[in-house]
């Protein structure tokens, strides 16, 4: 969809449609009360019949008011003025969108972006809003035999903005909300594909369509022979029980300064996990064509970086395998030999994340990064510790776990951390081998981590595990775009805009 910022007198928009905001107990916004005025009190008029008292979910849809050029005004109920949160607005925004999409309109003016809200800032309610607008109109189409995304769609919104001296916040906060919801597409479209289309080659040919648009972007496929020299054992490990060939996808954004040092970011890219001769049961395990997720933030995060023209240097790495049973597959009791030169008793082959992600860790060294944040569907449970609202966090650096659970809140896409106490590292112990890929019972979210703790010694480092937040099961099912929010406010504050 196109957004523009409309600015001037609210009733004289020329709009098919003006949305306009109405609080608990028929209490209209302060944008509204002037489009009442203008209407002489034709608004009110029609909330005293009791068709909608502003509840929040509510929605009623007028045609031909009096003294308005709209065609059309959507008021969209949003509970108890000093209730409103941002959760409560976006479930708003989502319901507008919704109706407008699914009926004539093809354009639309927003006004319910000047709302108050607890320290929200203007241009933080404009992001969530094109977000929300963007995450209700997301269809999957690449894969049905009708491509076409479906027609009569919504194309053209404009915030209105009262306040002329938010002019450039506003549009700040458009560039930044479309650059961050093309990411969050990227992603869901790269989830969403099944395993047999998106393998570990074709993840890296998109990495290289991502670096022929930007010539700040390089992008480095390396494969498995250059792996080898390398010894990345633990990587290789999990690739031998398939088919398709292991990729380390390496994209080097060059937006800072040179030489400043860089943020780095790894991505679990496996491309469909059936345990290996661990194997999964079989129940929902088409679900774990989703365990590339990972990877696929890293593709978004990079593409809305790219599309903001952040100026920090970032780093996406993206080690991408597939775990397969096959008669040259890891078995329970292997041993490997990582990168980093520690070796690894692999007493559970479905525990194949914190393999391929500890030598892509032990890579990243050469870049000297400013810090590191891994991104993976690590643990089933995580989705036990924190369901499906937050991402788990766990990280060697006080400052660094702040900064990300910071934007997570910032951006609605929150992230909670888990401890990462040496007592815990006592559960990887083996008998045969400088540590097991497991941690036995307990705490499986924070000994996966505890694992990934032991590749990290040489810089600031955070893991993300989402699990639980990075795709939606049931009829809904499809990827959520998740962590690019949290990911993109993160650089956007590293880069310095604090709004
Ligand atoms: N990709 C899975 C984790 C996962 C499972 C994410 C279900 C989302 C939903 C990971 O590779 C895995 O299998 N982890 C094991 C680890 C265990 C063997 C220690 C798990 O969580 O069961
Ligand atoms: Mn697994
Ligand atoms: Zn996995």
């Amino acid at each position: 969809m196109e957004y523009t910022v409309k600015s001037g007198d609210p009733s004289t928009q020329r709009t098919a449609c003006l949305i306009l905001g109405v609080f608990s107990r028929r209490q209209l916004t302060p944008l509204a009360q002037q489009v009442d005025k203008a209407s002489k009190g034709h608004l009110s008029r029609l909330l005293k019949r009791g068709d909608m008292d502003g509840n929040s979910g509510q929605q009623l849809m007028i045609y031909e008011v009096p003294g308005v050029t709209a065609e059309r005004i959507l008021l969209v109920g949003l509970g108890k003025a000093r209730e409103l949160n941002m959760k409560q607005y976006a479930g708003a925004i989502a319901g507008a969108i919704k109706v407008l999409n699914e009926s004539h309109p093809v354009e639309a003016i927003c006004g319910l972006c000047e709302v108050d809200m607890d320290d929200k800032s203007l241009y933080q309610i404009i992001r969530e809003t094109v977000l929300q607008a963007e995450d209700t109109l997301y269809q999957y189409t690449e894969t049905k035999s009708e491509k076409k995304k479906s027609q009569r769609s919504l194309k053209r919104l404009g915030i209105f903005i009262h306040d002329r001296r938010q002019l450039k916040a506003a549009r700040k906060a458009l560039t930044h909300a479309e650059a961050i919801a093309n990411g969050i597409s990227l992603t869901k479209d790269l989830s969403n594909l099944p395993g047999n289309i998106c393998t570990p080659s074709y993840l890296a040919d998109q990495a290289r369509k991502l670096g022929r648009g930007n010539e700040k972007l390089r992008v480095q496929i390396l494969e498995e022979k250059q792996m080898e020299k390398l010894g990345m054992g633990a990587l290789l490990s999990v690739s031998r029980g398939s088919r398709q060939p292991a990729k380390l996808i390496i994209m080097e954004y060059k937006g800072g300064k040179p030489g400043a040092k860089p943020v780095v970011l790894v991505g679990k890219g496996l491309t469909f996990d059936a345990g290996g001769i661990s194997i999964k049961p079989s129940a929902a395990m088409d679900e774990m064509k989703y365990d590339m997720c990972g990877g696929a933030s890293v593709f978004g995060t990079m593409q809305a970086c790219m599309e903001m023209a952040l100026p920090i240097n970032l780093i996406g790495i993206v080690p991408s395998s597939e775990n397969l049973p096959d008669g040259d597959a890891n078995k329970p009791g292997d041993i490997v030999t990582s990168m980093s030169g520690q070796t690894i008793e692999i007493l559970n082959t479905d525990a194949e994340g914190r393999l391929i992600l500890c030598d892509a860790l032990t890579y990243s060294e050469r870049f000297e990064p400013a810090a590191v944040i891994d991104i993976a569907t690590l643990t089933g449970a995580c989705i036990v510790a924190l369901g499906n609202q937050a991402s788990g966090l766990m990280a060697n650096n006080g400052n660094l776990a702040t900064e990300v659970l910071a934007a997570g809140d910032h951006a609605g896409d929150r992230a909670w951390q888990l401890p990462l106490w040496d007592e815990y590292q006592e559960q990887l112990k083996s008998n045969f081998a400088d540590m097991a890929n497991i941690g036995g019972k307990g705490a499986g979210t924070i000994t996966a981590a505890c694992f990934l703790f032991r590749y990290t010694k040489k810089f600031k480092w955070a893991h993300l595990d989402i699990a639980g937040t990075a795709w939606r099961s049931g009829a809904n099912k499809g990827a959520t775009g998740r962590p690019v929010p949290l990911l993109s406010q993160f650089l956007l504050k590293r880069c310095g805009y604090s709004d």
